[in-house]
C-alpha cells in the first residue's frame, strides 16, 4: 500500500492507496473514526450499484451501521436540494457528532458529500473513496467542497478536510474510455506545472492500458504534487493558482459549448495547449512545448483545439475568478515541469486571442 500523509495545522491525514482496498476500508474508516457508530454512505446511481455491497460489508464487519444515500449519477445532483435531502436524511439517520459521512463516487459525490459533512451539525467526519481518475488525482485532494448555484459552478461551498482518503485503483477498471481521458487532462496537468520527469514518463506510456499497468505510481504522483500545493497554500491564495494552468482558456471552451459539447477534460486539454502556444508565441516558454503535450493529450483522445469567438472568450475571461479588475492571470510554462503566473490585461490577452 502506498500512503501519503496530508500535513495541515492540527488535522494531518493519510491518503491510502491500494488496488482492492475497497474491501478493508472498514478497517482503515475504524483506525480514524474510533468513537463512531453510524456512517451516511453517499454515492450516486452509477458507482452504487458496482462498489457500495461490497464497501458496506467491510463497514458492517468493522461493527460500523453504515446506511447507503444515493443521488442521480450527474454534476446536477451538486445542488442545494440534492444537500437538503441530505441533510434530512442524516437527521432521519441518526447521524451524531461523533459519526461520519463517506463520498463513494467521483467528484460530484465527493464535493456534494463533503459539503454535507462541512455543514451537517456545524460539521462531522468525512472520508473520501474517490472512484473516477479526476476524483483520485484532484477533488479528493485539497478539501474544497462545494454545490452549484443556478449563477454557476461551485458557488456554495467550503474547505473541509477529510479524516481519510482511500483509492482502490481497481474502481477505474468500470469507468467509461471518455471518463478516464478527462481525469488523464489533469494528469499531464501535474507533469507540465510541476514535474518534468513525470511528464516525461507519461509520455512514454501513452493509452489507456500503458497508464493502468503504473496507476499506482501515476496516483501516488499526482496527490503528491497536490498535496505539496496544497500544503503551502491550504486557503488558495497563492500557490494553488498553478492548478489552473490550462483553466483560464478551458472554461471558455467549456462554456462555448454550453458545458454540453465538451467534457472538462477535453476543454483542459485544449487549454493547456493553447496557453502553451500564447507562452511560445510571447518569448516564455521554449518553442515545441505545445507539441509535446498536444502529442500527449491526442493519446488519451483529448483535443488540441476548441472552436471559440471572441465574444465566449470575453465572456469566459470576464468571469474569471483568478482576474482581479481588469488584469488576469494567466498560468504559462516557463519550460515543461514549471509553471510561472503571468499577469496581463485582460484586454491584451482577448487581442491575443482574436
Ligand atoms: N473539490 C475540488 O477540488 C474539485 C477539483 C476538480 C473537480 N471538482 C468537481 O468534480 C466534479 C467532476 O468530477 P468527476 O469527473 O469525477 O465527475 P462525476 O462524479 O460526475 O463522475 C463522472 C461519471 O462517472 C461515473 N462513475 C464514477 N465512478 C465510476 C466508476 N468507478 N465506474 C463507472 N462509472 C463511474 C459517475 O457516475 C459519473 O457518471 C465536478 O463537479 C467538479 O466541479 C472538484
Ligand atoms: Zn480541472
Amino acid at each position: 500500500m502506498k500512503t501519503l500523509t496530508v500535513h495541515l495545522p492540527g488535522r494531518d491525514y493519510d491518503i491510502r492507496i491500494e488496488r482492492g482496498l475497497l474491501s478493508r476500508a472498514g478497517e482503515l474508516c475504524r483506525e480514524v473514526l474510533p468513537k463512531a457508530r453510524r456512517l451516511a454512505v453517499v454515492t450516486d446511481s452509477n458507482v452504487g450499484p458496482l462498489y457500495a455491497g461490497k464497501l458496506g460489508e467491510s463497514l458492517n464487519a468493522a461493527g460500523f451501521e453504515a446506511r447507503g444515500f444515493t443521488l442521480p449519477a450527474g454534476e446536477p445532483s451538486k445542488c442545494a436540494p440534492a444537500l437538503e435531502q441530505l441533510w434530512e436524511g442524516f437527521a432521519h439517520f441518526g447521524l451524531t457528532r461523533t459519526d461520519a459521512v463517506i463520498a463513494l463516487g467521483g467528484g460530484v459525490v465527493g464535493d456534494l458529500a463533503g459539503f454535507a459533512a462541512a455543514t451537517f451539525l456545524r460539521g462531522v467526519d468525512f472520508v473520501q473513496i474517490p472512484t473516477t481518475l479526476l476524483a483520485q488525482v484532484d477533488s479528493s485532494v485539497g478539501g474544497k467542497v462545494a454545490i452549484d448555484l443556478q449563477h454557476g459552478k461551485n458557488l456554495a461551498g467550503a474547505f473541509w478536510q477529510p479524516k481519510l482518503v482511500l483509492m482502490d485503483p481497481d474502481t477505474l477498471d468500470t469507468l467509461p474510455d471518455a471518463t478516464f481521458a478527462d481525469g488523464m487532462a489533469e494528469v499531464i496537468k501535474y507533469g507540465c506545472i510541476l514535474d518534468e520527469p513525470f511528464f516525461d514518463f507519461l509520455a512514454q506510456r501513452p493509452g489507456r492500458a500503458e497508464i493502468t499497468t503504473e496507476i499506482e505510481h501515476v496516483l501516488y504522483t499526482c496527490c503528491d504534487l497536490k498535496r505539496i500545493v496544497v500544503e503551502e497554500d491550504e486557503r488558495d491564495t497563492g500557490k494553488r493558482m498553478l492548478l489552473n494552468f490550462g483553466h483560464t482558456l478551458g472554461h471558455a471552451y467549456e462554456l462555448a459549448g454550453n458545458y454540453q459539447t465538451w467534457t472538462h477534460g477535453q476543454a483542459v486539454a485544449a487549454g493547456m495547449v493553447q496557453a502553451a502556444a500564447l507562452g511560445e508565441r510571447w518569448g516564455i516558454t521554449p518553442a515545441g512545448t505545445g507539441a509535446r503535450i498536444a502529442a500527449l493529450t491526442a493519446a488519451f483522445g483529448l483535443p488540441e483545439t476548441i472552436p471559440c469567438t471572441a465574444e465566449q472568450y470575453d465572456a469566459a475571461v470576464g468571469l474569471d475568478k483568478k482576474g482581479t479588475g481588469a488584469d488576469i492571470t494567466l498560468i504559462l510554462l516557463e519550460k515543461l515541469g514549471k509553471a510561472v503566473p503571468h499577469k496581463m490585461p485582460k484586454a491584451q490577452l482577448l487581442e491575443e486571442l482574436k
